[in-house]
């Protein structure tokens, strides 16, 4: 909790440091990005650096975090805080680096907002930052333990089993351990971090979603290769296609993510749109591994059916269960048994009572998943989602 004299200070202050925030958050990473190369190098995504998305996920983390410190100092916002430190734990971020983080946010706060920065408000922001760190901080050493790994050391080498190719932008990658061990336990939903060796000699990282089951024999992501147009192509995904075949190895983090099944037998929606269906597919085969008997409702939304990957898995998956319907849309060429168009939850039959759902897909289509939802009498704490980008949702 934050101290008293530190709660006047803050709110007092908090006007002036979000109006700056997007500023301020701008020459941190300028700074930390000069005196640190290799962190934008190896570890941030620079694409999302180029888009100003991550410097628009921490100054908004860091807002909400000090006005919920303020405004309701009996709670914590824990869904954004795990949300953060599963992503850091899959990166291997560590206590040390809070300390370098820490330096270049004050250097830019004090360069940003000049002579206001007098030394009540230093410390008062100081006692924000390290609430807020090491919070962060606990939950990735218990992520870290969970997984049995020593805190950052999450990357092994994995070996390419097979290679398919599931629509013309979509391959999926089957992953072994390459030193024959065995494969680390995960929860259905999560992602794993992959880490390339670009051209450049940089090492970017990006997440994917684990598209099968636990209890699967197979592990694997599903890359969908992004095409830039107006802006470069997507670096690492298609490196993957490019590059990566049945033989070679990768280098995989440790499982992480905070989007999960619950261990309920409670009525379950899932929804997803384009390439947010595989963490669908890995909670739909668990279901089905697990002989879960309460209703399932799948609705999948994509441009084409040509375009959907795991199409025929979606499909065959959902059939496996007990009591379950698969309700697929498309903008274009929607065969029989499909439907035409953008998801549409008030086209389909009422949801069973207790329904948790759980969303995966552009923001545009989790927002208008989530209206609906809302008007049904869905609470908003059983509905659950994945963001494949930072997530700009939560802080917002
Ligand atoms: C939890 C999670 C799970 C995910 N699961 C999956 C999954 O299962 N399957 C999957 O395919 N993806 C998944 N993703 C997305 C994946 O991590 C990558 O974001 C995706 O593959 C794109 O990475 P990239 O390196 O190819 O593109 P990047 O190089 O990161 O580029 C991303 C975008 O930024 C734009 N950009 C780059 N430079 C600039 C610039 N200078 N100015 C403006 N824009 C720029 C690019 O044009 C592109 O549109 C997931 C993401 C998360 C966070
Ligand atoms: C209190 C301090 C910190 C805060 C508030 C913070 C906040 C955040 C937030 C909000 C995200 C986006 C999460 C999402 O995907 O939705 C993020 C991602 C990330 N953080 Fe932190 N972070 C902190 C410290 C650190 C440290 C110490 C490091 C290591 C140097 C670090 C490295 C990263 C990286 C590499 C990403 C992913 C960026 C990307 O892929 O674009 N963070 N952080």
């Amino acid at each position: 909790m934050l101290s008293e004299k530190s709660t006047a200070t803050v709110r007092a202050t908090l006007p002036a440091v979000g109006a700056a925030i997007g500023e301020i958050t701008e020459l941190f990473y300028a700074r930390l990005f000069t005196a640190h190369p290799e962190l934008l190098r190896d570890l941030f995504n620079r694409g999302n650096q180029a888009a100003g998305l991550q410097k628009q996920a921490l100054a908004g983390s860091i807002a909400m975090f000090a006005t919920h410190l303020v405004e309701r100092p009996d709670t914590r916002p824990d869904v954004m805080l795990n949300r953060i430190a599963h992503k850091h734990a899959s990166l291997g971020v560590t206590r040390e680096q809070y300390a370098v983080v820490h330096e270049h946010l004050f250097a830019a706060i004090v360069e940003v907002l000049g002579e206001a920065v007098t030394p009540e408000v230093a410390e008062a922001w100081d006692e924000v930052y390290w609430l807020m760190a090491n919070a962060l901080v606990a939950i990735e050493a218990r992520l870290y333990a969970e997984q049995q790994v020593a805190a950052g050391d999450v990357w092994r080498e994995w070996r390419v089993a097979g290679r398919i190719e599931e629509t013309a932008d979509c391959a999926t990658f089957q992953l072994v351990p390459a030193d024959g061990a065995p494969a680390p336990d995960f929860r259905a939903g999560q992602y794993v971090s992959v880490q390339v060796a670009l051209a450049d000699g940089a090492r970017q990282i990006r997440q994917y979603s684990l598209s099968t089951a636990p209890g699967s024999p197979v592990r694997a992501i599903t890359v969908k290769r992004v095409h830039g147009g107006a802006t470069p192509d997507g670096e690492v995904s298609n490196h993957l296609h490019a590059h990566v075949r049945a033989g070679d190895t990768l280098r995989v983090s440790a499982p992480y993510g905070d989007l999960v099944l619950g261990d309920s037998t409670a009525p379950v929606l899932l929804a997803s749109a384009g390439i947010g269906c595989t963490p669908m597919l890995s909670m739909l085969e668990h279901l089905a591994e697990t002989g879960h008997r309460a209703p399932v409702v799948v609705v999948h939304a994509d441009r084409s059916p040509a375009d959907h990957a795991l199409r025929a898995d979606h499909r065959r998956l959902t059939g496996k269960l007990a009591d379950a319907a698969a309700h697929f849309f498309y903008e274009q060429g929607a065969e029989e048994g499909d439907r035409t168009g953008l998801a549409d939850l008030d086209a389909l039959p009422p949801l069973a009572p207790g329904t948790r759902a759980y969303l995966c897909g552009p923001l545009p289509f989790m927002r208008a998943v989530r209206e609906q939802l809302l008007a049904r009498g869905v609470p908003a704490a059983d509905i659950h989602y994945e963001v494949f980008g930072p997530d700009l949702w939560l802080a917002s």
